[in-house]
């Protein structure tokens, strides 16, 4: 099970969010609120029936033993954990014994699980739980937060069930599920989301079969609503659920927003001599279109014309009279996105002491097969069908 991601959830305790969505863990089942009162029968009736109920930690549930399940299936698939889980539990068969153990001993049954902060995590909690609370898990949802690598659906998992405590879960899985259901739109890392998915979690967690009903919700995410292809012809929910009716399950939940790429902006010059040829100039071999020819790029200090043109001067050894400003053109890499100026200039040949050889060339279109920047490859085409302008 995933920890909560909300990093504006996580600064506030249970109790606390339970009271800011005027929800606690004692108050509605969804039967007193309209919310779907035959989500948890039909999801404890396919457990009864189809859910996972051999698996290592769901026998002898001890908070210790629910935990170490708890936080190595946190990034883990089941199948991967098994034998790391088994292996654990032989070295360290109880709180006092991880807490008693060298930490080295500890990430080495760890290795090869990845996530080591999980272990140190792990060993220090123990440690928590042998000097601060006799060598008792907390049975308190906010005692058990406040220790290392346990989030609000870790805790609430491990009260649930290893205790029947009635506390919600939102692991990812729980939130694909319960974001189907209720076809809840928005990204659920954003904390409005999330809080209220927790709502919904909170009001379909029954009374009775706590333990059950978590274990079912985890299964249903794992095993019939996933990601890419939801199973719904054989999902015990899918009556009652708002994106199937919609035809559109995986629309739901919505993917992290794109992050809008960073803008860089490079003036490119286009000098064109007498006989119509236009210099190019090679890229360095690293950086954006290295080893291609491009157009000779102003320095980014340059603040207008005559910057430039003294540039053309200092550089390039050309004469540039006029630029023409040219239409932009915007060219995405993969993390930025670059947003070209190219002015255009007449150099005379005889102004034009610049480099064949030198890293520079003048091209004609015709002759010259060069490996040239996609862009500028466009650029050059669109002056030559009159598309760009003259
Ligand atoms: N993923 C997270 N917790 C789990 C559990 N208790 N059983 C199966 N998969 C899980």
């Amino acid at each position: 099970m995933s920890a909560p991601s909300a990093r504006g959830l996580r600064r506030r305790t249970p109790t606390q969010i339970g009271m800011e969505t005027g929800i606690n863990a004692a108050s509605g089942t969804g039967i007193e609120t309209g919310l779907g009162a035959e989500f948890s029968p039909a999801l404890l009736a396919w457990f009864d029936a189809h859910g996972r109920k051999d698996l290592p930690w769901q026998r002898d549930t001890t908070p210790y033993r629910v935990w170490v399940s708890e936080i190595m299936l946190q990034q883990t698939q089941v199948a991967t954990v098994i034998p790391y889980y088994q292996r654990f539990m032989e070295y360290f068969g109880d709180v006092a014994a991880l807490a008693a153990a060298p930490l080295d001993e500890v990430l080495h049954l760890w290795s090869g699980l990845g996530y080591y902060a999980r272990a140190r995590n792990l060993h220090r909690a123990a440690g928590i739980v042998r000097d601060e609370h006799g060598g008792v898990f907390p049975t308190d949802i906010d005692a058990l937060c406040a220790l290392p690598g346990i989030g609000r659906s870790t805790a609430g998992a491990i009260l649930a069930l290893a205790h029947g405590q009635r506390q919600p879960i939102l692991d990812g899985n729980v939130k694909r599920v319960l974001a189907r259901y209720h076809a809840v739109d928005g990204w659920p890392g954003l904390p409005v989301v999330e809080k209220h998915l927790w709502t919904l979690a909170e009001r379909h967690t029954p009374r009775a079969r706590v333990a059950a009903y978590t274990q079912a919700i985890m299964d249903l995410g794992a095993t019939l609503c996933t990601r890419g292809a939801p199973a719904c012809a054989r999902c015990p929910l899918a009556a009652g659920c708002r994106a199937r009716r919609q035809g559109n399950p995986t629309a739901y939940p919505a993917a992290r927003p794109r992050k809008e790429k960073p803008q860089r902006a490079s003036i490119l010059l286009l000098l064109e001599n007498e006989a119509g040829e236009v210099l190019l100039e090679r890229r360095p071999p690293s950086g954006i279109w290295g080893g291609l020819w491009s157009l000779p790029e102003a320095p980014p200090e340059a603040r207008g014309d005559a910057d430039i043109r003294r540039w053309c001067a200092d550089t390039l050894r050309c004469r540039v009279d006029a630029l023409t400003e040219l239409p932009g053109l915007r060219h995405v890499f993969s993390h930025f996105t670059l947003m070209i100026r190219p002015l255009r200039a007449r150099v005379r040949r005889q102004d034009a002491a610049v480099m064949e050889g030198a890293g520079y060339v003048w091209y004609n279109g015709r002759s010259h097969a060069r490996g040239l920047a996609a862009p500028i490859r466009r650029l050059l085409a669109s002056l030559e069908d009159g598309t760009g302008e003259r």
